[in-house]
C-alpha cells in the first residue's frame, strides 16, 4: 500500500476481477457481513445451507423469494457500468468472477461474467437436474417446466457446497497478469484464496474496497473508497482516459 500506484498498467494484458457484495451495496443490496453479523436478519446457518433447506424449506424459499425481488428492483451503479465498459473495450482476456447472485453486471452490459455462487434469477430442479431462468416465487412449490416435478430449489451455492466453474476460474487466474478484488471481505473461501493463487501464478494484485479486507496484506496495492468512485477511476486509469 502507499500513495503511489504500485502496479504498472502497461504490462497488463489478461485480467481477472473478483467482485463481492460491496459492489452492489450502492445499488441498495445489503452486504452480508455488516456489524451485527447477521445475514439479512437471519443467521447464515438458518438459510444458506443444504441442512437448513432440508429442515425448513419454507424459510429458505421465503428468504430467496425476498432476495429475488430485491435483485429485480435494484439497478446497476457506476461501478457495474465501469466494469461493463472495461469488458467491452479491453482487448486482452478478461473475466469477471462474481460471488454475487444479482444480475447487475449483466444488466450493466458486461458479457464475460461468471457466477461462482449461483444466481438469484435461476432455479435448479433436484428431480431432473435442469436449470431455468426464474423470476417468480418458489414458496408455493411450483412445478419444474421440464419434468413437472416439484423439487425446484434456488440455484445458489450454499455453505458446504462446491462453487461453480472452479476449473474455469483457476484457468483464468493462471493466465492473469492482474487480479482485482472489488467489494469483498475476503471471509469466504475458496474466493478468498484467489489472490494468493493469482500471485503464485505471477499476477499483480489490486484491491478496491471500502475498508481493508481480511486478506489486504496479500495485495500489491489497495485503494479504499466506495466502489462507485474507485472502480470508474481505476477503469479510466487502465483505459488511459
Ligand atoms: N464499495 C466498496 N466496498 C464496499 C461498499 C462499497 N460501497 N460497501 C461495503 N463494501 C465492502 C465491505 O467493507 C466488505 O469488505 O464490501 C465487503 C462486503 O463483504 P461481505 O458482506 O462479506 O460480502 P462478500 O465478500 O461478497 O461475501 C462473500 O459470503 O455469505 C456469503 O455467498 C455469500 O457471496 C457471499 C460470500
Amino acid at each position: 500500500m502507499g500513495d503511489m500506484p504500485e502496479i504498472d498498467n502497461t504490462s497488463i494484458r489478461n485480467i481477472v476481477i473478483l467482485t463481492g457484495a460491496g459492489i452492489s451495496a450502492e445499488s441498495g443490496l445489503r452486504t452480508f457481513r455488516a456489524d451485527d453479523g447477521l445475514w439479512e436478519d437471519h443467521r447464515v446457518e438458518d438459510v444458506a445451507t443444504p441442512a437448513a433447506f432440508a429442515r425448513d424449506p419454507e424459510l429458505v424459499q421465503r428468504f430467496y423469494d425476498m432476495r429475488r425481488e430485491q435483485v429485480m428492483a435494484a439497478e446497476p451503479n457506476a461501478a457495474h457500468l465501469a466494469l461493463a465498459r472495461l469488458d467491452r473495450d479491453w482487448p486482452g482476456d478478461l473475466l469477471i468472477v462474481t460471488q454475487n447472485i444479482d444480475d447487475l453486471h449483466e444488466r450493466a452490459g458486461a458479457g464475460r461474467v461468471l457466477h461462482m455462487h449461483g444466481e438469484a434469477l435461476s432455479v435448479w430442479c433436484l428431480a431432473c437436474d435442469a436449470r431455468h431462468a426464474w423470476r417468480d416465487g418458489l414458496i408455493d412449490n411450483p412445478p419444474c417446466p421440464a419434468c413437472g416435478g416439484r423439487a425446484l430449489r434456488p440455484d445458489i451455492v450454499w455453505f458446504g457446497e462446491m462453487p461453480y466453474r472452479m476449473d474455469e476460474i483457476y484457468g483464468a487466474l493462471r493466465g492473469a497478469d492482474l487480479f482485482v478484488s472489488i467489494g469483498t471481505s475476503g471471509a469466504v473461501y475458496p474466493a478468498a484464496g484467489f489472490v494468493q493463487a493469482a500471485r503464485e501464478f505471477g499476477a499483480r494484485a489490486l484491491e478496491l474496497n471500502l475498508e481493508p479486507s481480511q486478506g489486504s496484506a496479500m495485495f500489491h496495492e489497495t485503494r479504499l473508497g466506495p466502489a462507485s468512485e474507485t472502480v470508474p477511476q481505476w477503469v479510466a486509469d487502465l483505459l488511459g482516459d
